[in-house]
């Protein structure tokens, strides 16, 4: 358990909250496809007096005095995540990924200027013109989805509806997407229809930074993403783009959208990038793509449909469409047995958004904890055993506490 002594001496009902979801997140399994376990010493970062500092603007622009370490950290954060992704330009500040998504909006277009991006329902983001989000209301969305027989994204489709309605921006990326994106094609639509190429890495990142899926580098015009899901650092978000393209979008993080940096999410960035930039990142995210591609094989092999019959990054979408099951169900079940998934719409949904026909299973987090195919192959049989039947729930919940005690959270390394 985590060293929370101060808590426990001045508060202890936050204290019982903390210790009752550490043994939530030590005892289950994990497979929300968005979340990761982040080092102890990005928590450290985090939990560090840098939270104490406002230190609004940039580097050696600072509206505050006192900003010479504040100052340090950022760049050092800054010139990681350019390496890491072989950028020219990195803003780290954008406090989450809807942040960084709304600057680079902000940045190069204007409300009312048309946006082509994934539908939600086919895997997209709310920041991808949902009406109840800032930008379906502020921006003239249309939206390209999955094609029906391989329900992968069809840039034929991507094409004609460029030609037809001519937006200032295509977005690339997704929150419920199984395959790889082919950023070069996208990339050509774009520019065949005059249009800006923003690629919203959130879900992917950390593929990306290891090599194992290919880079929006040298394709998008402006890349934003979140740094909590693969890239296994702190909750928030960052913007890459071209040294030209900077100083519209510093401007349009601060002050467009935000005031005071978070400079000890800022300095955990930093700790998480320099984590990134070593060799066992690489290994961790080649085995997240091993255990994802063992996860869909074991889940069809038991006859489940997954959404594009399979997987090429970090999670699988399984399709109860036609079955008694619903998402809700699913995610209610496996919960009871100590497994957290995400019920999640599926191509052509007949449900509601509450109810769903899917699920969204991912691995980061349990292969941040050091399970590998083996043990992906026991988890699979655990999720299609309770999803086959109610009563194996309480056997199951039993087993992936027992499997749990074998990977635990934290060992004994700082990183
Ligand atoms: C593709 C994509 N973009 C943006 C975001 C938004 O990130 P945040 O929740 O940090 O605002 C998410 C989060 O799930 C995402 O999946």
């Amino acid at each position: 358990m985590e060293n929370i002594q101060f808590i426990k001496a001045c508060d202890p009902e936050i204290a019982s909250v903390i210790e009752r979801e550490y043994s939530r997140q030590e005892y289950g399994l994990n497979l929300i496809a968005s979340e990761n376990t982040v080092s102890r010493a990005v928590m450290e970062a985090q939990g560090s007096i840098m939270t104490n500092k406002y230190a609004e603007g940039y580097p050696s622009k600072r509206y505050y005095g006192g900003c010479q370490y504040m100052d340090e950290a950022e760049n050092l954060a800054i010139e990681r995540v350019k390496k890491l992704f072989g950028v020219e330009y990195a803003n780290v500040q954008p406090h989450s990924g809807s942040q960084a998504n709304m600057a680079a909006y902000f940045s190069v277009l204007s409300p009312g200027d048309g946006i082509l991006a994934m539908d939600l329902s086919h895997g997209g983001h709310l920041t991808h013109g949902a009406g109840v989000s800032f930008s379906g209301r502020l921006f003239n969305f249309s939206h390209y989805g999955l094609n029906p027989e391989t329900e992968t994204i069809d840039l034929n489709q991507v094409e004609d509806l460029a030609r037809a309605n001519k937006p200032k921006m295509i977005v690339a990326g997704a929150s419920a997407y199984p395959r790889t994106l082919d950023f070069k094609g996208f990339s050509e639509i774009a520019k065949a229809c005059g249009a800006l190429f923003l690629v919203d890495m959130a879900h992917i990142a950390g593929l990306v930074a290891a090599g194992v899926h290919p880079t929006p580098v040298g394709y998008a015009d402006i890349i934003t993403s979140t740094t909590h899901k693969t890239l296994r650092g702190p909750r928030g978000g960052l913007i890459l783009s071209s040294a030209e393209r900077g100083k519209k979008i510093n401007s349009q993080i601060f002050p467009g959208i935000q005031g005071g940096p978070l400079m000890h999410v800022v300095t955990a960035k930093a700790v998480a990038f320099k984590e990134a930039l070593l060799p066992a990142f690489t290994e961790y995210q080649k085995q997240v793509v091993k255990n994802a591609a063992v996860l869909a094989k074991v889940l069809m092999e038991r006859g489940y449909k997954l959404v594009s019959n399979g997987t090429d990054n970090h999670m699988v979408l399984v399709d109860f469409s036609g079955l008694d099951i619903t998402g809700k169900d699913a995610e209610e079940r496996l919960g009871q047995a100590n497994i957290t998934v995400n019920k999640n719409t599926v191509p052509n949904e007949k449900r509601s958004p509450f109810v769903t026909s899917g699920v969204r299973i991912g691995v980061p987090l349990i292969t941040s904890r050091g399970m590998k195919e083996d043990a992906v192959g026991d988890i699979a049989g655990f999720i299609c055993d309770v999803l086959d039947d109610e009563a194996n729930v309480p056997k199951v919940a039993t087993k992936v506490k027992e499997l749990c005690t074998h990977y635990p959270l934290y060992g004994d390394t700082a990183c």
